[in-house]
């Protein structure tokens, strides 16, 4: 899959509470190798501002709000995420950016590699070089 999208994820209903479940290669589009989470953001933080060169990830308001922008050298898509049973699907090579926390937000994030500093493209003017060659 070469494109983002939000892909809703299922929902199992109870009156005990909803459950929500997430099987790699099944309702993401990628095996799930690393799972990390972004809380405590201050008011008007901003994470992200990179592109990864091959990890492909997974984003899911686990509580709260917040914006993921994606750019792919062409375009800029802001997606809101606010509900724990839908996330946004992020193909690698594309530059993303995360804010507008709201208070007590959490972001999960699923990722199909391992940690890797040598996969981070950090600087914009290079990711677009990047796109280019
Ligand atoms: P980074 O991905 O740069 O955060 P963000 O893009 O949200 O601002 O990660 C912040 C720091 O955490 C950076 O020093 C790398 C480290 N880190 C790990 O060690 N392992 C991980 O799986 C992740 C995602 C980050």
């Amino acid at each position: 899959m070469d494109k983002s999208e939000i892909i809703q994820l299922p929902k199992i209903l109870d009156h005990r509470g909803n459950l929500t479940v997430i099987e790699g290669l099944k309702n993401v589009p990628f095996e799930i190798v690393r799972v990390f989470w972004i809380y405590d953001v201050p008011g008007g933080e901003t994470r992200g501002g990179h592109a990864y060169k091959t990890s492909e990830e997974f984003i899911v308001a686990l509580s709260g709000s917040f914006d993921v922008i994606l750019d792919d050298g062409r375009k800029r898509t802001l997606h809101a995420l606010n509900r724990s049973y839908c996330g946004l699907y992020v193909p690698a090579c594309t530059w993303r950016q995360m804010e507008n926390f709201s208070t007590n937000s959490l972001a999960l994030v699923l990722s199909s590699t391992f940690f890797k500093e040598q996969d981070y493209i950090r600087d914009y003017n290079v990711y677009l070089s990047a796109l280019g060659s």
